[in-house]
């Protein structure tokens, strides 16, 4: 049975790919929530998904009479948005409202993420918004389910700060060894989109992860694609992170250091580990290991 669904975020790196994989499904039909002020080079993006059929609704979080008109008729709303509060917290929980009033069954929020709901309240500003987020959107009875698949595989390329490609240094806090979920943005979107129409995924965290690797292991396979030789740098203890962190978070002038640093936090401690990984749920999709996705993504070594 064809299924309709909403997309918040699609002019974004992961809604566009989340779209695309919707389109590839032959039991959706895809609706885009697209804001008006959209930059031009992301609307141009927009194009192709038209062609391939998607409608768009101009709207905007913050406009509560566009979300009634863009969640009409929409049986599973997806929200790829990515902002501050204003956006993640209220933004979201207004769609879902829109949603629940209008005949939506389901909604995805944005999270994307480590498990956010093991995070300690007042330690990662990011994760914090996303949990009083889900709380809230919970509440309206709506379905939720939170797609949780660890970091990005692509937070380990060049320019991403773990890895400086042009330094060859490799930098983190600890010893290196925690492994952390992981995943390419690709496998998220495609994951996102089964799970959005599978009837029967329950309301609560959706987790999977294309590998689980600590940085070390991911340092050795970065060399042996790249053929560079990374210099390892720790950057200190936990307790040093802490540190680092309440420095951070009385320095107004760069508020995304914070943010950077509570991420590292939770990769060095674990306490954000996914559990219960659903990585199989989809015979027919299969989750691209980091050896493969370094293989795709990174420069390979000169001959
Ligand atoms: N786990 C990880 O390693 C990792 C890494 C990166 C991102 N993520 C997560 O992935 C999700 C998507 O992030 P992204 O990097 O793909 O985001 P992005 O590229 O910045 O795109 C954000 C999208 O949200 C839309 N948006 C923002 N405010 C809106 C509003 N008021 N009304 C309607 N649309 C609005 C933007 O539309 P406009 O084009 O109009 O601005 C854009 O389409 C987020 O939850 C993020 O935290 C996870």
């Amino acid at each position: 049975m064809t299924q309709t669904v909403l997309l918040a975020g699609a002019t974004g790196m992961l809604g566009g790919r989340i779209a695309r994989h919707l389109l590839d499904r032959p039991d959706a039909r895809l609706r885009l929530l697209v804001r008006g002020g959209a930059a031009a080079g992301r609307r141009a993006a927009l194009g192709r998904l038209l062609d391939r059929g998607a409608e768009v609704v101009e709207g905007d979080l913050a406009d509560r009479a566009s979300l009634d008109r863009a969640t009409r008729g929409i049986d599973v709303i997806v929200s790829a948005v990515q902002g501050g509060p204003d956006v993640i917290v209220d933004g979201q929980v207004v769609l879902a409202e829109a949603g629940k009033r209008n005949g939506a069954r389901r909604i995805l929020p944005s999270d994307f993420a480590l498990d956010l709901f093991e995070a300690t309240p007042g330690e990662h500003a990011m994760f914090d918004m996303r949990r009083t987020a889900d709380e809230r959107i919970a509440a309206t009875g709506l379905e939720h389910v939170h797609v949780l698949q660890g970091a990005f595989m692509e937070m380990f390329g060049p320019g991403m700060g773990t890895f400086d490609h042009d330094a060859g240094v490799v930098s983190f806090w600890g010893d290196g060894t925690r492994p952390i979920e992981t995943t390419s943005v690709e496998d998220t979107a495609r994951m996102a989109a089964r799970v959005a129409l599978d009837r029967g995924a329950a309301s609560g965290k959706f987790a999977f992860a294309g590998d689980r690797v600590s940085i070390l292991d991911a340092t050795r396979v970065v060399e042996a694609r790249t053929g560079r030789r990374f210099e390892r740098r720790s950057l200190g203890s936990e307790a040093d992170l802490r540190a680092a962190m309440a420095e951070a978070a009385s320095d107004r002038s760069n508020p995304f250091k914070a943010v950077m640093l509570a991420y590292q936090l939770y990769m060095l401690n674990g306490q954000t580990a996914l559990s219960d990984l659903q990585n199989h749920r989809y015979p027919d999709v299969e989750l691209e290991g980091f050896a493969r996705f370094a293989a795709r993504a990174l420069p390979r070594a000169p001959a």
